[in-house]
């Protein structure tokens, strides 16, 4: 209903453009009743808040979001790192993927991390300067503000400056975050003395500071992406880097662009799904899996055959993403072959009802390493205008490397690349030839940030948590599918599937004694997660109801907020 409504107004569009040579404005059909961000700091989304209650649209907003939790959730992500952010312009309903991920130092090599015998050093690819790829969020920032926001990068940098500058407060989160990374951490002096007290996580309620971070956000917000990409600031990075034992050159800074990406799109029952496309894995396995799941009988399968379908469903879309996926400039991945319904009849047609196929049994090839700490967050704004944006430094705290004097905490997307073809990473995966180490490569993703668009809802939603943030994007779209509210989506309890290694990894309320035992009489090897993980934030706007919610994971310590804001985003009526 929606999408006819919409093709109707977009051929009244191009009649007008026609005729009239100018591009008209567009009703308010498509206007959203509320303003909508969810991210995983409080402090984040107030940011975003800010923006749009100061006039600023979705973009305006992603770009407040992105840097302030850029400040202060620097064990997630930072303007050290990459990631992708999936825009709906609701104006002439363009979707497009901003890929500012991570590039490969121009003296990168395919055997960087291996030693004298070909064997991965253990570490070298996560920590210190070496595991640092040329960053991309500074450069996505800039493309948003200059591309898609409606107010000067100053005005949207300006919460994040603010925060770097003044503060943030230490969390119970912050703290288990650095104790994961304490040695690294302790490695390099810089990082050391602004994350850490005396070599050990800060007690909660310390405040961190970063002054050199604020002048480094000062900068972008001045001179654009040669603000970080050139000048002053790009030489204290390189020399940094250098300095640490990393192979920047000021040439790959330089060299480093955003690219304008075609979302991959395909559509489960009445869902149009709009996600991540290569160098992200997300969006094609997430459409796969989907595609398996409507050639079986999902709608008539109890809990436990249902169950069943998804770990089977999961396991063959992660199978063809270890074979196929990697950066689309080095790798040919076949999207159209991948995310069609054939191949998924195919795949759905030998998949056994009944018992669990040993991944052994399929076509052999291995999966490519993820890593497993990242952020995401969602913003709609009452235009209609969407953003869901996945950012990543990749390990909590990246590298834990900072050039000194610039406040920049780099990454170790690196680590996202096979290392060596077929031999494990720092989390037991390995990895095909299609993702190995090249100059100027971008590591293969398993980010997801997606739309879900039904005639009469729309959802925004993406999660961090490396190779399993498809397999949670995946059950939260189920859970969109069964019509459940935003809340469910993120708390559902979860299980995943990566094809390798063979087991079930699933979270301690996602599976009850008896289930458990129907699975295993089915073959599945099920392994308790030690922890929860994922921290997905998600928006619905219901438009049967006319309304918006919005809700942050109950795992971590984000926020959702809806509210109206005092300047509503509308672009005029055409008539
Ligand atoms: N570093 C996490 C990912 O890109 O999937």
């Amino acid at each position: 209903m929606r999408h006819r409504a919409r093709h109707a107004r977009l051929l009244i569009a191009a009649w007008l453009c026609l005729f009239v040579g100018a591009v008209p404005a567009r009703d308010t059909a498509d206007a959203a009743p509320s303003a909508a961000v969810a991210s995983a700091h409080p402090l984040a989304t107030a940011a975003g808040r800010e923006i749009l209650d100061a006039g600023g649209n979705a973009f305006d907003a992603a770009i407040a979001v992105a840097a302030a939790l850029a400040v202060v959730e620097p064990y997630s992500s930072g303007i050290g790192g990459g990631g992708f952010f999936l825009l709906h312009r609701a104006a002439d309903d363009h979707d497009v993927m901003i890929d500012a991920r991570e590039m490969a130092p121009g003296e990168a090599t395919r055997d960087m991390y291996l030693d004298a015998n070909g064997e991965p050093v253990r570490g070298r690819s996560m920590n210190g300067a070496l595991a640092a790829g040329i960053p991309g969020t500074p450069a996505g920032l800039v493309h948003l503000a200059e591309h898609y926001g409606r107010l000067p990068l100053a005005t949207s940098l300006a919460p994040a400056i603010r925060h770097a500058r003044d503060g943030f407060v230490v969390t119970p989160h912050y703290r288990i975050m650095a104790g994961f990374r304490t040695d690294a951490m302790n490695a390099n002096a810089e990082t050391a003395r602004i994350f850490l007290a005396h070599g050990a996580p800060p007690a909660d309620g310390t405040i961190v500071k970063q002054p050199d971070l604020a002048a480094t956000l000062a900068r972008l917000a001045a001179y654009g992406r040669d603000g970080f990409y050139a000048g002053p600031l790009a030489a204290r990075l390189v020399a940094g880097v250098r300095a640490g034992g990393g192979i920047w050159q000021l040439d790959d800074l330089a060299r480093y662009r955003v690219v304008e990406r075609a979302p991959v799109v395909g559509h489960y029952r009445d869902i149009r799904i709009v996600s991540a496309p290569p160098p992200s894995s997300g969006g094609i396995v997430l459409i796969e899996a989907l595609n398996i799941l409507e050639g079986v009988d999902l709608a008539g399968a109890d809990r436990v055959q249902r169950t069943h379908f998804v770990i089977e469903a999961m396991r063959r879309a992660y199978r063809d993403r270890a074979e196929y996926l990697g950066d689309p400039a080095f790798t040919d991945v076949p999207v159209a072959r991948l995310t069609s319904k054939t191949h998924a009849q195919a795949i759905a047609a030998d998949l056994s009802p009944a018992r669990a196929t040993p991944s052994t049994a399929l076509k052999p090839v291995a999966p490519p390493a993820q890593g497993d700490h990242t952020t995401h967050f969602s913003v709609l704004d009452t235009a209609g205008n969407r953003v869901a944006a996945t950012l990543s430094v990749n390990f909590p705290f990246g590298c834990a490397f900072t050039p000194p004097g610039t406040g920049v905490l780099l990454n170790n997307e690196m680590d996202d690349f096979s290392s060596k073809v077929m031999t494990p990473n720092g989390y037991g995966l390995v990895g095909a030839d299609a993702n190995a180490i090249a100059p100027y490569k971008r590591p293969l993703s398993s980010m997801t940030p997606s739309f879900l668009e039904t005639p009469e809802r729309i959802g925004i939603l993406g999660t961090p948590g490396g190779s399993r943030i498809i397999s949670m994007v995946l059950l939260g779209t189920l859970s969109f599918a069964a019509g459940e509210p935003v809340e469910r989506w993120v708390a559902t309890p979860r299980y995943h599937h990566q094809y390798l290694p063979d087991e079930v990894l699933f979270e301690p309320d996602a599976f009850d004694a008896p289930l458990r035992s129907a699975l295993e009489a089915r073959g599945h090897r099920l392994t308790l997660s030690n922890r929860d993980y994922g921290n997905m934030h998600a928006i619905l706007w219901d438009q049967r109801t006319h309304t918006v919610t919005a809700a942050s994971d109950p795992r971590g310590e984000g926020e959702a907020d809806v509210w109206v804001p005092a300047v509503r985003t509308v672009t005029p009526r055409a008539d």
